[in-house]
C-alpha cells in the first residue's frame, strides 16, 4: 500500500523529461566512476609489449645493462598491480571523503589524482622513467577506488525508490562500457601502437575532464545535504531538480524523520545504528551473517577471474589457440558481451530477483569452466574446431558474469544495510574487492603458465564455492523489506525468531510492505526501523 501511495505522489509531479537531471547526474558521476574503472582495466592490455620494451630500454640507458625477461615481468607486474593497490587506498579514503566533502565534491576532488597521473604518464617517455608509470597507475587506481565506493552511495541517495534498482545497476553498465571503449581505443588502428602508448594511457583524463565540466552543475545528494549537512533548503532544491518539479512530500518527510533520528542517535551516542568504523561493524553480532554474505559476494566477484581476463585477454586467447593477429578483435568481443549482458541484466533484475541472478550466474560460470577445460584438453589432443569452442566458453563465462554477479554484487550492501552502516560496509567490501584484484592480478600469469589446460580450474572452485555459499546464506531481497531481510539473517545469526517477530508488530509490518521492484533503501531510512533494530539489539544482550 505504501508503494502505490508513493508512486502516486511522485507521479503527480512527474512531467515529461523530469528525470533528465537525474539521468545527467548518473551519467556524469559514472563517466568519472565505474566507467573509469573499466576503461583503465582494459587500456593496459594493448600496450603490454611496448611498455615492457620501454622498461628494458630506460634501464639500459640508465645503468648500461639490459634486464632479462623475469625482471621485466616483475616491473610489469608492479605496473599492473599498482592500479589495484591504488584502488585499495582509494576505497579506504572514500568513506571519510564522502562524509567530509559530500558525495558530489568528493567525486570532483577525486579527479586531482587522475590528472596528476595523466601528467606523469605523458611525461614518462621524455623523462625516461618507468617508475613514473607505476606511480601514475597507482594514482589512477586511487581515483577508481574512491569513485567506485562513492558512486553507489550517491546514486542510491539521489534516485527515487522506483528507479533505484535500475540506477544502481547502471554502474555495471558503465563498467562494461568502459572496458569495451578501452579495448576499441587500444586497437592498433587507433592508439594501440608503439609511438602512441603514452597517449593511450593518458586518454583516461578525458572522462575525468567531462566529469569536471559537467558535475558541478548537477545537484548533490539531497539526503547528504539534509542529514549530514543539516541544510534543509539546499536539500529541497536538490530534490526538486532531481525529480524535475516539486519535491515529493513523502520522500521529504522520510528524510526529515531520518534526520531527527540521527540527531537522537548523536545525542545518545554509542548507538547500535551509528557505525563509523569497520571495527564496530565487525563487533556487531546482529550483522555478522549479512557482513559475511556481502564480503563473500564482493571477493567472489573479482576472484572468479572475470576482470583479470581483461588484464590478460591476449594470454588466454593465445592459450586457446586463436591466431595472434586476430586476438585484439576477439578481445573486443569480450567487452561487447559484458556490455550486452549488463544491459540485459538491467531488464531482468526486477523480474528474476537478485538471488537467482547471483547464484544462477555463478552456476553457469561453473558449467562454462568445465566445458572450457574439456575443450582445451581435447585441443591438445588435436581435435579440430576446439579453439572456437574454448573461445565461445570465455564469451559465455563473461556473459554469465555480466548477467548476474557484475551488477548484483554492487547493490547488495545498499539493500541489506541501513544508511548508518552503508559507507563503512562499502569501505569493507571495496577493500576486499581491490585486495582480490591484487591477488588475482599477481597470480594469474603463474596460473596460466603452470596449469596450462587447467588454468581455469581455480576459478571453477571459486564459482562453485560462491554459488553454494551464496545459495545458502543469501535470502532473496527483491520485493522484500529490509526488516524481512534482516529477520532471515537473524535466524542465521542464531537469534531467536520469536523475539524478532514480537518486535515486528502488525502495523510496522504493513508500513514496510512494499510492492515488487522497489528498493529497500527507503526502509532503512525509516526511523521505526532503527528503533526496532536497537530494541532488538538491547534485548539480545
Ligand atoms: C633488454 O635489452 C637488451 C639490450 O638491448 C637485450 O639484450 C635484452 O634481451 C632485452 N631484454 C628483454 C627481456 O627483452
Amino acid at each position: 500500500m505504501n508503494s502505490s501511495a508513493d508512486n502516486e505522489s511522485e507521479g503527480s509531479s512527474r512531467g515529461p523529461g523530469s528525470t533528465r537531471i537525474l539521468a545527467l547526474t548518473v551519467c556524469s558521476a559514472a563517466i568519472g566512476g565505474t566507467f573509469q574503472y573499466g576503461y583503465n582495466i582494459s587500456i593496459i592490455n594493448a600496450p603490454t609489449v611496448y611498455i615492457r620494451g620501454f622498461i628494458n630500454d630506460t634501464y639500459m640507458d640508465r645503468w648500461g645493462i639490459g634486464l632479462d625477461t623475469p625482471q621485466v615481468t616483475l616491473v610489469w607486474t608492479l605496473i599492473v598491480s599498482a592500479f589495484s593497490l591504488g584502488g585499495l587506498l582509494g576505497a579506504l579514503l572514500a568513506g571519510p571523503m564522502a562524509v567530509h566533502f559530500g558525495r558530489k565534491n568528493s567525486l570532483l576532488i577525486n579527479n586531482v589524482f587522475l590528472f596528476v597521473g595523466t601528467v606523469l604518464v605523458l611525461t614518462c617517455r621524455v623523462s625516461r622513467s618507468f617508475e613514473m608509470i607505476i606511480l601514475a597507475r597507482c594514482l589512477v587506481g586511487i581515483n577508481a577506488g574512491v569513485s567506485m565506493n562513492i558512486q553507489p552511495m550517491y546514486f542510491g541517495e539521489s534516485a527515487p525508490k522506483h528507479l533505484r534498482g535500475a540506477v544502481a545497476f547502471s554502474s555495471a553498465v558503465f563498467t562494461a562500457f568502459g572496458i569495451f571503449l578501452g579495448q576499441v581505443v587500444g586497437l592498433t588502428e587507433l592508439l594501440g601502437t608503439e609511438p602512441m602508448w603514452p597517449y593511450l594511457l593518458g586518454s583516461n583524463a578525458l572522462p575525468g575532464l567531462i566529469q569536471v565540466l559537467s558535475l558541478p552543475w548537477l545537484p548533490e545528494s539531497p539526503r547528504y545535504l539534509l542529514i549530514d549537512r543539516g541544510d534543509r533548503e539546499a536539500c529541497v532544491r536538490a530534490l526538486q531538480r532531481l525529480r524535475g518539479g516539486e519535491a515529493p512530500v513523502l520522500e521529504m518527510e522520510e528524510m526529515l524523520q531520518e534526520q531527527q533520528q540521527q540527531q537522537l542517535i548523536a545525542l545518545k551516542s554509542e548507538s547500535a545504528s551509528s557505525f563509523k568504523t569497520p571495527w564496530s561493524l565487525f563487533k556487531d553480532r546482529n550483522l555478522r551473517s549479512q557482513l559475511k554474505t556481502v564480503m563473500a559476494a564482493s571477493s567472489a566477484m573479482i576472484l572468479c577471474g572475470n576482470d583479470s581476463i581483461y588484464f590478460y585477454a591476449s594470454y588466454i586467447f593465445l592459450e586457446a589457440g586463436i591466431p595472434a593477429e586476430k586476438i585484439q578483435y576477439v578481445a573486443i568481443g569480450t567487452g561487447a558481451s559484458e556490455l550486452t549482458a549488463s544491459i540485459l541484466s538491467n531488464v531482468l533484475i526486477e523480474r528474476v530477483g537478485r538471488r537467482y541472478l547471483l547464484v544462477g550466474g555463478y552456476s553457469l560460470m561453473v558449467f562454462w569452466t568445465i566445458v572450457f577445460t574439456l575443450a582445451l584438453t581435447l585441443q591438445s589432443h588435436g581435435v579440430a574446431g576446439m579453439p572456437y569452442l574454448s573461445m565461445a566458453c570465455v564469451f559465455a563465462y563473461i556473459l554469465s558474469f555480466g548477467l548476474g554477479p557484475a551488477g548484483v554484487t554492487g547493490i547488495l550492501p545498499a539493500e541489506i544495510f541501513d544508511q548508518g552502516s552503508r559507507p563503512v560496509v562499502y569501505m569493507v567490501t571495496g577493500s576486499l574487492m581491490w585486495l582480490s584484484l591484487i591477488l588475482v592480478g599477481m597470480l594469474f600469469p603463474f596460473i596460466i603458465n603452470s596449469l596450462g589446460n587447467f588454468c581455469f580450474l581455480p576459478f571453477l572452485v571459486v564459482c562453485l564455492v560462491s554459488a553454494v555459499f551464496l545459495g545458502l546464506t543469501l535470502p532473496e531481497t527483491k520485493g522484500k523489506t529490509l526488516a524481512e531481510i534482516n529477520a532471515e539473517f537473524d535466524r542465521k545469526n542464531g537469534m531467536k525468531k520469536e523475539r524478532m517477530e514480537k518486535q515486528m508488530d502488525e502495523p510496522i509490518k504493513d508500513h514496510y510492505q512494499l510492492g515488487t521492484g522497489c528498493s529497500f533503501s527507503t526502509m532503512t531510512q525509516n526511523p521505526d526501523y532503527d528503533h526496532m533494530k536497537r530494541s532488538m539489539t538491547s534485548s539480545s544482550e
